[in-house]
């Protein structure tokens, strides 16, 4: 397994990946696909041991209106005995998206002070805004040939994945925040990858660009690079782990956003347990 976390990454996956954690030097990332099934029954008693001694902190959810995010935020108020939670968004569009209530923010992580207000007075940062590639019009699937994609001005990967995702950090840092949970992607080892050229955005880089500063930055953090995400029901495939996109060489190099979003919360509970084995 492949984490870069100083904290335990307490997720279903085993315990001989927690302690693969521990034994490397150099950071490695998290990065995640899944098969069937999900070994539920883990999943489980690791949950229940490590809420024994939790205490409630308050959590923060970027990119709260998107896709994975807005899993996420509903998570962290299904667990409001162990979270308050809060979620940042863009727009007042994807604030009703989400319920509209007072924890959900609207901020620009692109400019710092429109996001210092709701980092501060949090315990942890979960960083799920990425920018978004659309795709050009007039594509027409009947006719064969690729898609193609642009990035809106000023929300490219530069501004969104490296500029945005660093505002975070930096905010965080300011304010104190003791961990950081950020997500990539699967794919980053390779710059020829199809996902850089996307509009031109070099995505991956960028997005590798942040994670080192992330890793850099002090705070106690997990980087989780994700496979291709899915629409589908979470808790029902196994996870699988790897490290330097090993996976990518194997059949299984998608997961549910569900899996995803349960995997960014695991590692809080990693870091307010007070016995270090979890
Ligand atoms: N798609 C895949 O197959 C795949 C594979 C591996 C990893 N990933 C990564 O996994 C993560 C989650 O993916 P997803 O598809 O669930 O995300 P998503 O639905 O694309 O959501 C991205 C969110 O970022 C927000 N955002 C973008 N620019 C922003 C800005 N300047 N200020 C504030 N918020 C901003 C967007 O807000 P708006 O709603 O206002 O646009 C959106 O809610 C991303 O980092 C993605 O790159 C994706």
């Amino acid at each position: 397994m492949a984490a870069v976390t100083r904290v335990p990454f307490p997720n279903p996956i085993s315990i001989a990946t927690h302690k693969c954690v521990h034994s490397i030097s150099r950071p490695r990332l998290p990065e995640l696909s899944a098969i069937f099934p999900l070994n539920a029954k883990k999943l489980r008693r690791f949950s229940v041991v490590a809420m024994a001694d939790l205490s409630k902190s308050t959590v923060l959810v970027t990119g709260a209106g998107g896709r994975t995010g807005q899993i996420v935020y509903k998570k962290l108020r299904e667990r409001s005995d162990q979270y308050a939670g809060r979620g940042l968004v863009r727009t007042q569009e994807s604030k009703e998206k989400i319920g509209g209530s007072d924890d959900v923010y609207i901020g620009d992580i692109r400019t710092a002070e429109s996001i210092a207000p709701v980092i501060q007075g949090i315990d942890a940062l979960i960083i799920l805004t990425s920018a978004v590639p659309k795709m050009k019009p007039g594509f027409d699937p009947s006719k064969g040939g690729r898609p193609e994609f642009y990035f809106e001005d000023g929300a490219n990967p530069e501004e969104v994945d490296w500029i945005g995702q660093k505002n975070q950090i930096d905010a965080a840092k300011a304010a104190g925040v003791k961990q950081i949970v950020l997500v990539g992607s699967m794919g980053g080892t390779d710059l020829n990858n199809p996902l850089n050229s996307l509009g031109n955005g070099n995505i991956l880089v960028w997005k590798r660009k942040a994670e080192q500063y992330l890793a850099d930055s002090g705070i106690p953090y997990t980087i989780i690079r994700a496979g291709g995400l899915q629409d589908k029901e979470g808790g029902v495939r196994e996870l699988l782990v790897g490290k330097d996109d090993e996976l990518l060489k194997t059949e299984t190099r998608t997961i549910a956003r569900a899996d995803v979003a349960e995997v960014c919360i695991q590692p809080l509970y990693g870091y307010h347990h007070p016995n270090p084995r979890f």
